[in-house]
């Protein structure tokens, strides 16, 4: 069954069980400073997760994009992805594990669906610890079923446990489908560690929101969140191991053998090969959601993409302009699902074209300049070596990967000092990560006393916010300037002025209790555990600083801030508006008194 039948199929299923299908939402979270890309289905729907309307009703199904760039380098072999697709579906406080578990296996098993046979079938289920039981409902319901008990593994928390998406939020026990890829006869146990049962659908039971001291708080409603990778499980089904092997990816080698000449298709595929249309495929949903090559953030990552892809050609040979001839076979493939792909497809081929001729031109002056390195080194000279330094210059100006220096290297006679270069690697990044935190600090290189005081009012801002309105109260964002504060927060509604008063009635109430800020340095966990409120990050081996206002604030933050509140004079909130879906926007200002 190809992509797009398993696609029509999925979202059919659950409609004819009640559910509205929503579209996708864009790759580029709305809501959500902490990540670049939207990395499961059930991301954007974080809000609706916590208890807010969704204006489609309480049972929804979906076919979501979306971007994992942590396996970045994996991506060459036969089951990497940068780009997915996942399907899902969802109860906002509306059915449960029975109906859920019971409309997975009908879809996967009965003659009208998916047809598998039980016998290819296995699941796990969550074998429970301190913080959640055993998952006997899930076991008892795929047992009467007719899963037979050696066919359910249960797993531990790292496996089958599902979120947050983030530091904080909803998240729960899983349950997780396998199917055998292998031949018969299929093995009666289910082992998890064998590569071919393969994950094909997860059922996550979202009824606990962990908050930010690491404690699992159980939901007001329970929710379903599910995931079923639409490329993995349509190739299955077909009977391939590997997506690179379906309809979604042929036309996409077999664009890139014309473009070098090939007549034949060849028999297997490199990692070259896969890298590239993987790559382009992904860099085209990018820039169909806007984003065009840059050097921050998503525009970096998509930089990233693009040029990896035009290197890999470069290895396999290609020398011409090629990537826009990549691209618009993948704006062929996907533009009757997603408009939003040939509405900008003239965008992603012009921005594609400026990219590639931009980076020809780098990668050429990289390879003027490695030939001048190595026309230095006399002939005679039996050891041949690029010092590390030198090949990190190759990677930091000329986007050279080491491998690409080796490479060339090697043709030449040459070494590459390899260790030099990991030590240079390791100086930039210990150098980058200051610069990081530099950043981290909320654009504060301006620490005149005005913003340092503006910063502990932000403090007391979030906590007092936190008090009024509730727990859902998230930073989602801080601007600060020597004149006002602004800070960003989840909340769906608009906060009333009458609660605004409040707000600031209990902030001047802390201030004029001149309490005194004091910092202290400990771990993430440490934080955590003490409480402390505020973006964590993925900060995970660093130490951070804790800043406390006596009793009433303890929050995560770079500094710098006030020694007392009794500086600060009288706190006023100007204005109360939206900033985007669910998140509204304060911004206040400290009067002299
Ligand atoms: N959110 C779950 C996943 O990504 C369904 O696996």
């Amino acid at each position: 069954m190809n992509a797009a039948a398993l696609r029509n199929m999925y979202i059919s299923f659950f409609e004819s069980k009640g559910h509205k299908k929503i579209n996708s939402a864009p790759l580029v979270p709305e809501n959500d400073p902490t990540v670049l890309f939207t990395t499961a289905g059930m991301h954007p729907l974080v809000p609706y997760l916590n208890g807010a309307k969704h204006p489609l009703g309480n049972k929804i199904v979906g076919c979501q994009k979306c971007i994992r760039t942590g396996d970045i380098e994996e991506v060459g072999d036969a089951v990497h992805l940068t780009f997915f697709e996942m399907l899902g579906n969802w109860s906002f406080g509306d059915y449960f594990k029975r109906d859920a578990i019971e409309y997975s296996f009908e879809f996967l098993t009965s003659e009208k669906w998916l047809n598998i046979p039980l016998e290819q079938l296995a699941v796990t289920v969550f074998a429970g610890d301190d913080d959640a039981q055993f998952d006997q409902e899930a076991f008892d319901l795929w047992r009467k079923l007719g899963i037979n008990e050696n066919r359910i593994a249960k797993c531990a928390k790292k496996d089958n446990w599902w979120g947050p998406a983030g530091q904080t939020g909803p998240c729960g026990p899983d349950t997780e489908m396998f199917f055998w890829s292998g031949d018969a006869p299929v093995p009666e146990k289910f082992d998890t560690e064998d590569n071919l049962w393969v994950e094909i659908w997860n059922d996550v039971f979202m009824q606990y929101n962990k908050n930010e001291a690491g404690e699992y708080l159980t939901l007001e409603q329970n929710n379903v969140d599910t995931g079923m990778g639409l490329e993995r499980v349509s190739a299955l089904l077909q009977g391939k191991s590997s997506c690179y092997e379906t309809e979604l990816f042929i036309p996409l080698f077999a664009a890139l053998d014309q473009v070098r000449g090939f007549t034949e298709a060849p028999t297997a595929r490199q990692a070259s090969e896969r890298i590239i249309v993987d790559h382009l495929r992904a860099a085209v949903f990018i820039m169909a959601d806007g984003i065009a090559p840059g050097n921050i953030d998503q525009a970096y990552v998509l930089r990233r993409l693009i040029r990896r892809a035009i290197r890999e050609g470069r290895k396999v040979g290609i020398e011409q302009n090629f990537i826009t001839v990549i691209a618009q076979c993948v704006i062929d493939n996907y533009s009757e699902y997603y408009p939003e792909i040939e509405r900008q497809a003239q965008f992603i081929i012009t921005e594609l074209n400026t990219e590639e001729a931009q980076f020809a031109v780098t990668l050429e002056k990289g390879t003027r300049e490695f030939e001048k390195l190595i026309a230095k080194v006399p002939a005679h000279i039996e050891r041949k070596v690029i010092s590390g330094k030198k090949a990190f210059f190759l990677y930091e100006t000329y986007g050279f990967p080491l491998e690409l220096t080796e490479e060339m290297a090697t043709e030449h006679g040459f070494i590459v000092d390899r260790k030099g270069f990991d030590k240079a690697f390791k100086k930039h990044q210990e150098l980058s990560r200051k610069g990081a935190e530099q950043k981290f600090k909320g654009g504060l290189a301006d620490d005149s006393v005005a913003t340092a005081r503006l910063h502990t009012a932000t403090h007391l801002l979030h906590t007092a916010l936190k008090k009024q309105l509730g727990d859902h109260v998230a930073q989602r964002g801080s601007n600060i300037t020597a004149e006002r504060l602004r800070f960003d927060f989840s909340n769906d509604e608009k906060v009333p002025r009458e609660t605004l008063n409040k707000i600031e009635n209990m902030i001047n109430q802390v201030i004029d209790q001149k309490l005194p800020i004091e910092c202290e340095e400990m771990s993430v966990d440490e934080a955590k555990a003490a409480g402390a409120i505020g973006l964590f990050g993925d900060r995970y081996d660093e130490k951070v600083k804790v800043y406390s206002i006596g009793n009433f604030s303890k929050e995560i933050c770079g500094g710098p801030h006030a020694d007392n509140t009794g500086e600060l004079g009288r706190f006023k909130i100007k204005k109360e508006e939206s900033s985007s879906r669910g998140v509204r926007r304060i911004k206040a200002i400290l009067i002299e008194e």
